[in-house]
């Protein structure tokens, strides 16, 4: 056979601490009952507005949500706080994602039948990094002894399919022997765990995954990547506003616009058509249709609209071992949903089998990858 660009190896680690939506939803609760409480006057004389009540009805009704991951507990839950309490780390101990990134690097190596000097590339791709430089994949690739260069890249919930995109053109094009791709979504520091409306939505997780030629790849399941495709297009409705710039504007870190805050409703109207006008034209370009995919390792922001895209493409409900989903348990986990379904769901795919991993989301960005089973 000849030489193709494959993924040989993926690796999921999940923190040990997890919140339920009837955890998450009594806290918000008496959150709220307390904000109005203490602001009766205020609200009375319409100064604030009262905190509306959350229930664990609706998130599971509204996005299939009942659980997600979290790497700090204390301080999500607490009344007085509503924020992970994530001790500073000085700059001589391994960062919190760099920490991440390195416990899901080993199971991706190992996977793929990889020792770290084996690999050239590492790119930390993930929807926040927790400071600008130095890059958290230098952080990695020192801690271990990789040599070539690294780098961090942000496109949100697409940064893990961006980041493949790059592998893929690396190893085409010789400039890379071996790519490692880590996405350590530590999303709980940006979630506004006061705002009823999003306070549900977001899980943290680490995925990887390693990127070879078929040349060198050695493992069990190794998938070849036919082809990627890419599009963005700018959209107002999903912002997270906390920069750098924040202090020079005397920006208050906890007001609702500097965390994550969207238009849910037009998200998920304008998102969803384009999803599957991306992955159909992405099909197109090796004669696939839809009928044709095994599997479906789609982004997992909310049930509601994979049921919707994959029915829109196959043209009938998808079966649940053809479309997995994960959100249920990790939520939304920003880039790396699609890669939690990927890890969690291509051991039993046959040779040949062909699936379509596709993230969509803030940018608007849509990342998709076509893989075939060696
Ligand atoms: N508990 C109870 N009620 C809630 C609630 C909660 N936690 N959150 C919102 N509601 C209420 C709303 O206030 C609204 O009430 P109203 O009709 O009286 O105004 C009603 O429920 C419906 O709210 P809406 O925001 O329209 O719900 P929805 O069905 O659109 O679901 C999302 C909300 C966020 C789950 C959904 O829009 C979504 O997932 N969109 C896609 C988002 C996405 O993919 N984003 C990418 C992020 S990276």
């Amino acid at each position: 056979m000849s030489t193709s660009v494959v993924v040989s190896g993926s690796g999921l680690w999940t923190p040990e601490n997890c919140i339920s939506n009837e955890e998450l939803v009594d806290s918000y609760n008496d959150y709220a009952e307390h904000f109005n409480r203490i602001n009766q006057v205020a609200i009375e004389q319409g100064e604030l507005t009262a905190k509306p009540f959350s229930s664990a009805e609706f998130i599971q009704k509204a996005s299939g949500i009942k659980s997600r991951y979290v790497y700090v507990k204390e301080g999500i839950l607490d009344i007085q706080r509503m924020y992970p309490d994530i001790p500073e780390r000085c700059d001589e101990q391994l960062s919190d994602q760099a920490e991440m990134a390195l416990k899901v690097a080993k199971l991706a190596l190992t996977a793929a039948n990889k020792q770290a000097q084996d690999i050239d590339v590492v790119i930390v791709a993930c929807a926040y990094t927790q400071r600008s430089y130095p890059a958290i994949a230098i952080e990695v690739q020192g801690a271990l002894g990789i040599k070539g260069f690294a780098f961090d890249m942000l496109v949100a919930c697409s940064a893990a399919t961006f980041a493949l995109h790059r592998a893929y053109e690396m190893i085409s094009a010789g400039t890379a022997k071996s790519v490692l791709l880590i996405n350590p979504e530590l999303t709980s520091p940006q979630v506004n765990y006061c705002d009823r409306d999003s306070h549900f939505i977001f899980g943290d997780v680490a995925t990887a995954m390693v990127v070879e030629s078929s040349d060198t790849a050695s493992s069990k399941h190794v998938f070849q990547i036919l082809s990627t495709k890419a599009v963005t297009d700018y959209s107002n409705n999903i912002r997270s506003n906390f920069g750098y710039v924040s202090r020079a504007n005397d920006a208050d870190p906890f007001a609702a616009d500097k965390l994550f805050h969207q238009e849910g409703r037009k998200v998920f109207k304008e998102v969803c058509p384009m999803a599957v006008e991306h992955i159909e034209e992405h099909l197109a370009r090796h004669q696939l249709t839809a009928e044709n995919v095994n599997r479906w390792w789609l982004h997992q922001a909310n049930i509601n609209m994979n049921t919707l895209i994959t029915r829109k493409l196959l043209g009938r409900e998808p079966a649940e071992s053809e479309a997995p989903i994960v959100l249920d348990k990790y939520a939304n986990t920003a880039s790396a949903g699609s890669i939690i379904a990927f890890n969690l769901h291509h051991q039993d795919m046959q040779s040949g089998d062909v699936g379509v991993l596709c993230s969509f989301g803030a940018g608007y960005s849509i990342g998709s990858l076509v893989l075939k089973k060696i």
